[in-house]
């Protein structure tokens, strides 16, 4: 898949840009502030109808202003089509094909995008929330049923959620309205979780040679999907159902204590295991930039098997922190196959023949200047 152009209109410091791309390697180049980032972040916008580093969408757009629109051609195998971000202090607006999509739903996955910037170090270091997130994204733009059924899930846990935080004040409690809504709430949660559990480990994998590959043959990586209940780990698919029936039947009258629901896939975890230990309390620092980089080349490669094309891949700042032999295993995984946007300070240090065939893009102000 492609990105041909990129036109943003009142989009961060870029009052009106127009750019073309070719395939293969892009490189983004400029002083600190200049505009770097706020290119990637408009392309996974495109993707995922979303920023990477903000939930408030009106950041995003020029200050003083109150509208952005951004916009890109999009080709893949077969076609070729523009897509279309449209941000208003009212909310935002996502067209395919100049099409208003109903749902924002219906938008995301249309261009598929990998990023990898340095806060998914956080992806060993962090909390669960954020290796949710993680796993959530590309199953989320790959997969559109199973984006609707997170959504879906996430509207049964809200409301589940208000009744028992409700039943304090309240003296009666509807037994079979909260039976109702726990069924809802487990046939939704088996469906993640399958799904979850299937991405992890065609993710582990397809990381595991790269990552041998990028740490020499010295560490081994496993990747293991933790649900929040001990019972729920080690069973097969088709008994995760009941479990989470017996468990909720146990559970019931501590959720009504708590107000809260206590189980699901809104508070499982991701474990990374590096030769055995938990990389989360054992990875030095350079161990976890190398899971992270095999995670990222394993979701290209994943994504490719899932929907058939190669996601675009966006680097944001990486290559400085990376030796010369850890830079070589990164191009060769990308060359030729994978269109990938790279930003960078300097482009001193970059392994040479990258740079040769690559399109570099100096910013000033947000403004692009062709090397
Ligand atoms: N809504 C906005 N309107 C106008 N300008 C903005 C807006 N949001 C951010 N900026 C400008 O964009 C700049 C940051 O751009 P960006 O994050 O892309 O920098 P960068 O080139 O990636 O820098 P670094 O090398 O430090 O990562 C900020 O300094 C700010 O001036
Ligand atoms: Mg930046």
């Amino acid at each position: 898949m492609l990105l041909k152009e990129l036109h943003l209109k009142q989009f961060r410091n870029y009052e009106d840009l127009s750019l073309s791309f070719q395939d293969g390697l892009t490189i983004i180049t400029g002083e600190n502030a200049q505009g770097k980032t706020n290119l990637l972040e408009a392309i996974f916008l495109l993707s995922l109808a979303k920023s990477h580093r903000t939930n408030q969408d009106r950041e995003m757009i020029s200050w003083e202003t109150d509208q952005a629109i951004i916009s890109g051609l999009i080709q893949t195998k077969n076609y070729e089509f523009p897509l279309e971000m449209h941000l208003t202090q009212a909310g935002k607006i996502g067209k395919v094909n100049y099409l208003e999509q109903e749902k924002l739903s219906q938008f995301i996955g249309k261009l598929n995008v990998i990023l990898f910037a340095p806060e998914d170090l956080q992806i060993i270091k962090g909390s669960p929330g954020g290796r949710r997130k993680f796993i959530d994204a590309e199953l989320g733009q790959a997969q559109p049923l199973y984006l609707q059924t997170l959504l879906d899930y996430n509207r049964t846990l809200k409301q589940r959620n208000r009744y028992l935080k409700e039943f304090g004040y309240r003296s009666t409690f509807d037994e079979l309205y909260f039976a109702v809504l726990t069924e809802q709430l487990i046939d939704q949660a088996t469906i993640l979780i399958q799904e979850r559990k299937r991405f992890v480990k065609a993710l582990e994998e397809l990381a595991q040679p790269i990552h041998t590959e990028l740490s020499k043959g010295r560490d081994i990586l496993e990747l293991s999907y933790k649900a929040n209940h001990s019972t729920l780990n080690g069973i097969d698919e088709s008994e995760l159902k009941d479990a989470y029936q017996d468990l909720f039947n146990q559970a019931k009258e501590r959720e009504k204590e708590r107000g809260v629901t206590l189980y699901g896939p809104h508070r499982d975890d991701l474990e990374f295991l590096i030769n055995e230990n938990n990389a989360q309390f054992y990875a030095s620092q350079g161990q976890q930039r190398t899971i992270v980089l095999a995670l990222k080349l394993a979701e290209t490669e994943l994504l490719k098997q899932l929907t058939g094309e190669y996601p675009v891949l966006l680097l944001d700042d990486v290559l400085s922190e990376l030796d010369d032999g850890r830079q070589h295993i990164l191009m060769s995984h990308i060359e030729a196959k994978v269109q990938t946007f790279l930003t960078t300070a300097s482009i001193q240090g970059i392994e040479l023949d990258a740079l040769n065939k690559a399109q570099i893009l100096k910013v000033r102000n947000g403004e692009i200047y062709s090397e």
